[in-house]
């Protein structure tokens, strides 16, 4: 973890927030490339879950929404974790971390901690300029409360029938206790939910169908080291009838990055109970109006992300490089004329550059010396790079330069496009 968390901080990844300021604990910026591969990796999921599929449609709901939204959902209530305080300094654990702590506390020497009790773990604001309780709201802690506040919204809009999907993507807040292991645990993170409803009876079938789904869809972005664990009774969220997590093996163990959740009718029955609204479907086949079940496939872009960096690096030699599906890699390619103060290598690549940036996020590198600059380029993934030399002056072609096998081949210009086109769509 060092290694990633280092390399996510010198190559502008990932930074801790508001660092110049001595960071807040729970939340981080994403730098540069940190910002393209959360943006490839979310534009990924709602092309395979939302775009290519004709039964599911999108959502952007608000961020804080009526809070007898979170009274419906159960949220006010039992969105909550249990803590227990260092007596002596005042710190906050969860019980389960009480073993990692208790041979003096961590930092202050206490042993003594006070009884377990239950803290809610949403964000509380206000809205509008009056700090009292009629005007307390909540930082959604969920997405998918947008998606069941306007089920009834998109039934009237939208060609929709049963089954579909309604799906988001979106921040969600959470206060915990102990954010912990880099951008695993926050306190500001970022869901991917899929709300898709069916007919009752039809949930298992669906479900089962969703968890394998998700599965295919893991390996498709080149994700190893991931398995299903089915959440045992205890386990489970307040709203779930059955949940299976999908874990990936992190250095610090296997932990869940997305959770696949069969939640019933609870929230929509919950919302039609709490607003008074009939949120009920009609089945214009079978004539038969009802509530439907949904089955929940929730993923955290921060999490994905974090296996995903952690799954991509590898050190071989005397190079560290980052395997990144070329999909996900914040740069397709970099160009490079082979030395910077020769202009008519400099000109052509500066063609080549201006060319390629129309297709593709292509990055340009003059410093230092070759070695060096496919040095810098593996080490954040970028699966090809071109370098412009004496020959291609002669020849009109450049090498291309493979991330993974190092092999450079010779590639005419005028091809390059279409030769990276392939090798990226492959
Ligand atoms: N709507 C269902 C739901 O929110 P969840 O298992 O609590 O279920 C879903 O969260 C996903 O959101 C998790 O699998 C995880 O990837 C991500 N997630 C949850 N809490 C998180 C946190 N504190 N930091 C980062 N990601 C988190």
């Amino acid at each position: 973890m060092e290694k990633i968390v280092s390399l996510c901080k010198r190559r502008g990844f990932i930074f801790p927030g508001s660092e110049i300021y001595g960071g807040l604990t729970g939340f981080y910026d994403f730098g540069p490339l940190g910002a393209e591969l959360k943006f490839n990796l979310k534009q990924a999921w709602w092309r395979d879950v939302v775009q290519r599929r004709e039964e599911v449609v999108g959502l952007s709901a608000a961020i804080i929404m009526n809070p007898k939204v979170w009274e419906a959902s159960g949220h006010v209530s039992g969105f909550s974790d249990q803590l227990i305080e260092c007596k002596k300094c005042h710190r906050r654990y969860r019980p389960e971390d009480i073993s990692k702590v208790e041979k003096g506390c961590e930092t202050c020497g206490g042993q003594e901690f006070t009884e377990p009790r239950l803290f809610n773990l949403m964000f509380r604001t206000f809205v509008g300029p009056v700090e009292d309780s009629a005007s307390v709201a909540y930082l959604r802690p969920e997405t998918a409360g947008g998606i069941f506040v306007n089920f009834k919204n998109v039934l009237d809009t939208m060609r929709v029938k049963i089954p579909f999907g309604i799906a988001q993507i979106g921040r969600a807040f959470r206060n915990e206790i102990n954010p912990k292991d880099y951008i695993f645990r926050t306190r500001e993170f970022e869901q991917m939910e899929l709300e898709y409803f069916v007919k009752p009876g039809e949930d298992e079938k669906y479900f089962d169908q969703w968890v394998g789904e998700r599965l295919r869809w893991y390996e498709s972005i080149g994700l190893k080291h991931i398995r299903k664990r089915e959440q045992s009774p205890e386990e489970r969220a307040h709203y779930s009838k059955a949940t299976v997590d999908i874990e990936y093996e992190f250095p610090f163990g296997w932990k869940e990055i997305e959770g696949i959740a069969n939640r019933g009718d609870f929230d929509l029955k919950s919302h039609a109970k709490h607003s008074g609204q009939n949120l009920t479907y009609f089945d214009d086949q079978t004539e038969e109006r009802y509530l439907p079940y949904v089955i929940e496939p929730s993923a955290g872009v921060d999490r994905i992300m974090l296996a995903l960096l952690c799954d991509a690096y590898c050190e071989e030699d005397d190079r560290v490089f980052l395997k990144l599906h070329p999909v996900l890699a914040p740069y397709k390619v970099a160009v490079f004329p082979l030395l910077a103060n020769k202009p008519e290598l400099v000109n052509k690549t500066k063609e080549i550059y201006d060319k390629l940036k129309k297709n593709f996020i292509t990055a340009w590198d003059d410093r230092g010396n070759i070695g060096k600059r496919y040095y810098s380029q593996d080490e954040i993934g970028t699966p090809f790079c071109i370098t412009v030399d004496f020959e291609s002056l002669e020849n009109n072609t450049v090498t291309v330069r493979d991330r993974d096998t190092m092999k450079q081949e010779r590639v005419a210009v005028g091809e390059l496009s279409s030769y990276l086109k392939n090798k990226l769509n492959a």
